[in-house]
């Protein structure tokens, strides 16, 4: 499959999500979350998912739950890093961001929600049942203190300080290298892969996290909101520790190149078709928006 084809699959896969909500009372709570949850984005992380699943030997339809699952759970964690009390911006995908739109009480419940609704949808799957613990179980580590919250945590009390190029990679790697960790580990759960496959994928995850989080530093500086879909100079405003600002754009530069190549070499034993994965991490170390 192309990039496009799993995202084609994946967006009419969430278009079903929380639509038959119509009738109830909670309607405009289902409103604010399928307003975020279809907004666009480049659904990198279902589509880690659905390509590990396959390249483990997986069924890939059955694996589409898990990849809308932490589409919703990423959501979830973009709405609320937008709050006034978080990061304070106004825009997401190119549209105002949740809060802006349904109030930061819904902004917030919605988030709230779409957490839950992200493990609910995992369980709810028709994946052997112990495939599906152990999806779940790569999710809420991905998630919790140890995962994407501590990271917002750590981000938020070191703003204004001048931190270590090793602190920041502490940051990164919980805030967002978790949970692309996460969505290569859960493509190889959803297979039943093999602890090897599941090494390989952890590490594939953790380099392109780094060279991601990287990368979306560079872009807060050096892109247009136009092309962006979110405002740039966030960073600075909210005086945030980031790579640009510590290192400056070259060392960047060579810090993604450099991941992007230790990605791909972590691949290679576990795994056969590769080809994939090798042109998704050039495409996120080259990425616009
Ligand atoms: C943005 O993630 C938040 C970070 C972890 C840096 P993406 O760049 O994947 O955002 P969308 O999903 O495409 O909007
Ligand atoms: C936040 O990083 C990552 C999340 C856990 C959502 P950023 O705050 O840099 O993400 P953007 O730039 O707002 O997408
Ligand atoms: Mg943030
Ligand atoms: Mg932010
Ligand atoms: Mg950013």
């Amino acid at each position: 499959m192309t990039t496009q084809e799993y995202k084609e699959m994946v967006d009419s896969a969430l278009a079903e999500y929380f639509a038959s909500a119509e009738e109830l009372p909670q309607k405009g709570l289902a409103d604010a979350m399928r307003y975020s949850l279809l907004a666009g984005g480049k659904r990198i992380r279902p589509m880690l998912v659905l390509e590990f699943c396959r390249i483990a030997g997986g069924d890939v339809e059955a694996s589409l739950p898990v990849a809308c699952a932490i589409e919703m759970l990423h959501t979830y964690s973009l709405i609320h890093d937008d709050l006034p009390c978080m990061d304070n911006d106004d825009l997401r995908r190119g549209q105002p961001t949740n809060h802006k739109l349904f109030g930061e009480c819904t902004a917030t419940l919605a988030g709230d929600a779409l957490q839950a609704e992200a493990f609910g949808t995992i369980l709810r799957s028709s994946l052997p049942a112990e495939r599906r613990a152990a999806c779940a179980e790569h999710l809420a580590n991905a998630v919790g203190l140890d995962g994407m919250c501590g990271g917002q945590f750590l981000d938020m009390i070191g703003e204004g300080k001048q931190l270590t190029e090793a602190e920041l990679n502490e940051i990164n790697s919980r805030k967002t290298g978790a949970l692309l960790t996460a969505a290569c580990l859960m493509g190889v759960a959803a297979a039943g892969g093999s602890r090897e496959q599941e090494e390989a994928a952890a590490k594939y995850g953790a380099s392109i996290g780094a060279a991601f989080q990287i990368r979306d530093d560079m872009l807060d500086v050096l892109s247009t909101e136009q092309e962006l879909g979110k405002p740039i100079g966030s960073d600075s405003q909210e005086h945030k520790n980031t790579y640009m600002a510590l290192l400056g754009k070259e060392r960047c530069e060579s810090m993604v190149e450099k991941l992007t190549e230790q990605a791909k070499t972590a691949l290679c034993r576990a795994f056969e078709d590769t080809d994939f994965l090798y042109a998704l991490a050039d495409s996120m170390a080259q990425r616009r928006n």
